[in-house]
């Protein structure tokens, strides 16, 4: 069967004027509006803050997009006692109704569609044909796990004669969602619209540096009528209020996507049985990557050095999915290098907002210096052979590309999450794919190949959640690449998929002798 979402949402298309001019006229008209303050959301109420903070622009860190106010310990147990009291009504409400909520929040997104870009754009330096990719992949997350709740609800029906057996999902309960800030609608929005169609009380833990995108999905749901209670916006600080969270008894379900560091952490952590619980928590944990893209001597070059230039440089190399390696095989590695500088270095590297800027800035501060920790490491341990430069406005680091890495040099093990790119060589097509399989994670990978046995063999050996052949490994989409890892790359089935939303269901079964 064919499962592909059939009201996929569509991009929007650049090249055409009108649409150029609407992403124009809201940018401005974002830009009005800076520097307000974003209150939690508990209990259906805006309330005070003990702590605010500045979320800034990237590319200009000087222009404040929003203050964020984070929540305390205090008002983090208020939140859950919320979700608590509000959980017999939303568990018990109809999962068409669920459903339609979810399908309500997909339609408000596509008509801020523009507006929500925009303040993507200026809070976390994404250039906007991103942004709006990612608003697309919101929307479909809305659409198609609205669907997938109505396909679970009618249960399975395992009758015989004089006896019913019914086998049906429950919600879990209580879920904390942990979101990171490189796709800082999509992913707290596919998470959270999961979890609360599923019936669920939800808490949206946004990341600190991202948090003003997350409050416009939260005045989204509460625009489509999500109950007080039901889902609740608190920014906080992840490692005290955060970890507060995932300690907590009452909690049932944690859903993070971030760094490997932090999802081991929460994993631990989680495990332990606290006083006064009653239940054994899950922890669903998305991490992070060290993908490979490999290239063997019968791959057509144009693709491939088109595909592995928008792979490890989009949104600054700063994707879960980005290729960080490349594995070129002996044959056609000189040339393969050779186009892939001179491609790069035709990359427009600028402030995210400007239309033509194909390579914004990194987040923020600790990230350009642990990038550029990173750099001055490969500079010890490889070849450098492209380091471009950048605007000194904001947090910029220009596309550099290392050749004749070897495998288990620190910048071929470690997950940089910037925009540097490893060349490795590779002898023969065995050797690659040891190459490829020789690390920690288990992400996203690809192959450029003309070849079908060797394609056959990525197929069944190339160890990653998603495997792309002949084109880029970046952009999964909603029901089409359903998407996760495994190994240290996380744990948990693909968002977009079709085991994704049993993660928040208990299932139950019931017989009756009639
Ligand atoms: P991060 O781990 O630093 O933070 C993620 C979230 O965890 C933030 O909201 C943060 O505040 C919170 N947090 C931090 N410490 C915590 C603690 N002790 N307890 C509870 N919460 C805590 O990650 P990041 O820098 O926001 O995101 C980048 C990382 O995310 C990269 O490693 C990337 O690969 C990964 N990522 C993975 C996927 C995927 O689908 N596999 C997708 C996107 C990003
Ligand atoms: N889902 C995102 C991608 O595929 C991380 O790039």
């Amino acid at each position: 069967h064919n499962k592909a979402l059939p009201n996929a949402a569509p991009d929007r298309d650049y090249a055409k004027t009108k649409e150029r001019e609407e992403a124009a006229a809201a940018l401005a008209s974002v830009r009005q509006q800076l520097g307000k303050t974003y209150l939690p959301l508990i209990n259906g109420d805006r309330v005070n803050a003990p702590n605010i903070v500045n979320s800034v622009n990237p590319s200009n860190p000087s222009e404040v997009i929003g203050k964020i106010g984070l929540m305390s310990v205090e008002q983090a147990d208020q939140a859950i006692a919320a979700a608590k009291s509000a959980l017999t009504q939303w568990r018990t409400t109809p999962a068409g109704d669920r459903a339609n909520l979810l399908r309500k929040a997909g339609e408000l997104m596509e008509q801020r569609r523009h507006e929500l870009s925009a303040w993507m754009v200026l809070e976390v330096g994404k250039p906007l044909r991103e942004c709006d990719a990612e608003i697309s992949e919101g929307i479909d997350f809305c659409r198609y796990y609205a669907d997938e709740m109505e396909r679970l609800n009618s249960g399975v029906n395992y009758d015989v004669a004089g006896e019913t057996n019914r086998y049906h999902y429950q919600p879990r309960g209580i879920t904390v969602v942990i979101s990171p800030w490189n796709f800082p609608f999509a992913i707290p929005v596919g998470m959270t619209v999961a979890s609360l169609v599923a019936g669920n009380c939800t808490l949206l833990k946004p990341a600190e540096v991202s948090s003003v995108i997350a409050a416009k999905f939260a005045e989204i749901l509460v625009e489509a009528g999500i109950p007080a209670g039901v889902f609740q916006y608190i920014p906080c600080k992840g490692s005290s209020v955060g970890s507060h969270l995932v300690k907590h008894p009452d909690v049932n379900t944690i859903v993070f996507t971030g760094s490997q560091e932090v999802g081991c952490q929460i994993y631990a952590e989680a495990a332990i049985l606290q006083p006064g619980q009653k239940h054994l928590k899950k922890v669903i944990a998305e991490m992070g990557g060290k993908n490979a893209v490999i290239v063997d001597e019968s791959a057509d070059l144009d693709p491939a050095v088109a595909g592995v230039v928008q792979s490890a440089f989009g949104y600054s190399g700063q994707k879960c999915s980005a290729c960080s390696r490349v594995i070129v095989l002996e044959p056609v590695y000189e040339t393969f290098v050779n186009r892939l500088v001179e491609a790069t270095r035709s990359l427009n590297v600028g402030v995210a907002e400007e239309p033509s800027t194909q390579v914004g800035p990194v987040i923020d501060a600790n990230a350009r210096d642990r990038i550029q920790g990173y750099i001055a490491k490969g500079k010890a341990e490889a070849e450098l052979v492209l380091e471009m430069a950048v605007p000194q406005t904001g947090y910029f680091i220009g596309p550099t590309i290392f050749s004749n890495v070897k495998p288990d040099a620190a910048i071929a093990q470690e997950e940089i999450f910037g925009p540097v790119l490893s060349v490795i060589r590779a002898k023969d097509f065995d050797e690659a794919l040891a190459i490829a399989n020789g690390t920690n994670f288990a992400l996203t990978g690809g192959l450029y190949s003309r070849t079908p046995s060797h394609i056959e063999r990525a197929y069944a050996e190339f160890e990653v959640g998603n495997l792309y052949i002949n084109r880029g490994i970046t952009g999964a989409i909603v029901a089409r690449q359903p998407f996760g890892g495994f190994k240290l790359s996380g744990v948990g089935s693909k968002a977009g998929g079709p085991d994704y939303l049993l993660q928040f269901l208990e299932p139950r079964h019931v017989s009756e002798n009639v």
